[in-house]
């Protein structure tokens, strides 16, 4: 069910949309569903629908698939809307919240194993509550069994004392669920269609319902605030970082002040400084150091890798032994193989720099790629752009690039060349000779 705005976000953008530990909301719930193998996941979609669906399949694919609720009438009426697909099928049908986004796979199975070894047409996850407030809550008979959810606000002053609470976690036998949701009525406080109605309608009808009550009630929260969003980013990087230290040997500075993704994975005795952050399905080697104010996403370092202060990783691969920055920014595919070196104020995009080779200062490099031991002086800028379209730039090995040389793309610069200071290079270099002047001549054969 992921149909609703979620008022309480106070946000143009669906509640689900919304996310957690970089990935939205629904992303969580849809990943915890696929590892079930479930014939299909179904995804009632209202408030931005298109996007929900599109965020949904960007996890899991055409397993994903979306089912329109137009109006938002009720957690039943969300469910009335995937009838056709699922009123006449054999299967078990799990309901799941696209707004209770820690819950674990594992769960799921138990609650599905406990539906199953009751014979039950219907298993509500339950969590107990210190404070229950705003949950429906589960109410039992004298002998401890079901009878029916009553929503905190439908609840009378004795029914709000009750601590256990539904999570909106149910498995259902598809028929019966699909029968029972004929008889809800939208008779309570907020004159919807709840979902919850249907337990009480398949007991008095005479089928089994059960409920699976679980230990980890921080699992089944649901997120409807801002700041709840917030403590559950907290608690995800906590933990992300937390087993980066123990189980994987990494060194943070100060693990309060470090963003890491849970997918990054990091390599031992990698030192990480304060406010380093690690994006995406990040990789970082062993013995890299990152220091301050870096922010490496979806990218790849090799081992004894350094990130000097604040630079930029995005998309790109660093092997073994390299140093960028500080103040680099790398970008779309750059690729910086063995001991290559970018200092200060240099940004690198789409382009490759073989062992050894360095850009130390103030340099863009776009489009390029440069060949092994090659040096790039200050302020040198591959023009790669000719106001319509993007040229390459090609350095071959050993090349001495003098402070602000202009390299006009498309261009070649042969082996062992040197461009001298101040070069406008329009035309290709040979190997072996030094180029001056704008536009760049050959003054001298190197060999
Ligand atoms: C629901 C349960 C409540 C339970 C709580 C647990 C009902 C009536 N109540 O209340 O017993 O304790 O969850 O978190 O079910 N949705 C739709 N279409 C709708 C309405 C809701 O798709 O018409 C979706 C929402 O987007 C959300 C989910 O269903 O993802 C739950 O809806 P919400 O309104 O948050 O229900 P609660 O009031 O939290
Ligand atoms: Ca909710």
């Amino acid at each position: 069910m992921a149909a609703g705005l979620g008022t309480r976000m106070k946000s143009n953008r669906a509640k689900v949309l919304h996310e957690l530990g970089g990935l939205p909301l629904i992303a969580h719930v849809v990943r915890a569903a696929q590892a079930l193998n479930p014939h299909a996941i179904l995804v009632v979609v209202g408030h931005q629908a298109e996007e929900v669906g599109r965020a949904a399949q960007a996890e899991v694919g055409d397993l994903a698939r979306s089912v329109l609720q137009a109006q938002q009438r009720g957690t039943g009426d969300a469910v009335e809307s995937a009838r056709s697909e699922l009123e006449n099928s054999d299967s078990l049908v799990l309901i799941l919240s696209g707004d209770v986004p820690m819950i674990k796979t594992e769960t799921l199975r138990k609650l599905i194993e406990h539906n199953n070894s009751a014979a039950a047409a219907c298993t509500i996850l339950s969590v107990r509550l210190e404070n229950p407030t705003g949950y429906g809550r589960i109410v039992r008979d004298g002998a401890g069994s079901f009878q029916k959810i009553v929503e905190h606000r439908d609840a009378t002053e004795e029914e709000r004392l009750i601590r256990e609470i539904n999570s909106g976690i149910y498995c259902f036998d598809a028929k019966e669920l699909y029968r029972a949701l004929r008889k809800v009525e939208p008779a309570n406080d907020q004159g919807e269609y709840y979902l919850t109605d249907v337990a009480e309608i398949i007991l008095a009808g005479g089928g089994t319902v059960s409920v699976y009550v679980h230990s980890e009630s921080r699992e089944v929260a649901g997120i409807n605030t801002r700041a709840e969003l917030a403590e559950f980013e907290n608690l995800i990087r906590r933990s992300a970082i937390r087993k980066l230290m123990i189980e994987d040997g990494v060194t943070f500075i100060d693990p309060s002040h470090a963003y890491i993704s849970a997918e990054a994975q990091i390599g031992r005795d990698t030192i990480i400084y304060p406010n380093v952050t690690v994006e995406g399905k990040t990789t970082i080697g062993e013995g890299c150091v990152i220091l301050s104010g870096a922010r490496i996403t979806n990218s790849r370092l090799g081992n004894n890798v350094v990130v000097k202060d604040h630079s930029i990783v995005v998309d790109s691969q660093l092997e073994s032994n390299c140093a960028v920055g500080p103040f680099a920014h790398l970008r779309m595919n750059a690729f910086l193989e063995e001991k290559a070196t970018v200092g200060n104020f240099v940004e690198v995009k789409k382009s490759r720099l073989k062992r050894g080779t360095k850009a130390m200062h103030l340099t863009y490099l776009g489009d390029a790629t440069i060949g092994e031991r090659t040096n790039i002086g200050a302020g040198t800028v591959t023009c790669n752009y000719d106001g319509k379209n993007k040229h390459e730039t090609i350095i071959e090995d050993d090349v001495k690039i003098g402070s602000d040389t202009m390299l006009v793309a498309p261009v070649r610069v042969g082996a062992r060349s040197m461009t001298a200071a101040g070069s406008v290079v329009t035309e290709d270099v040979p190997p072996d000779s030094l180029v001056a002047g704008v536009p760049a001549k050959v003054k001298k054969n190197l060999k």
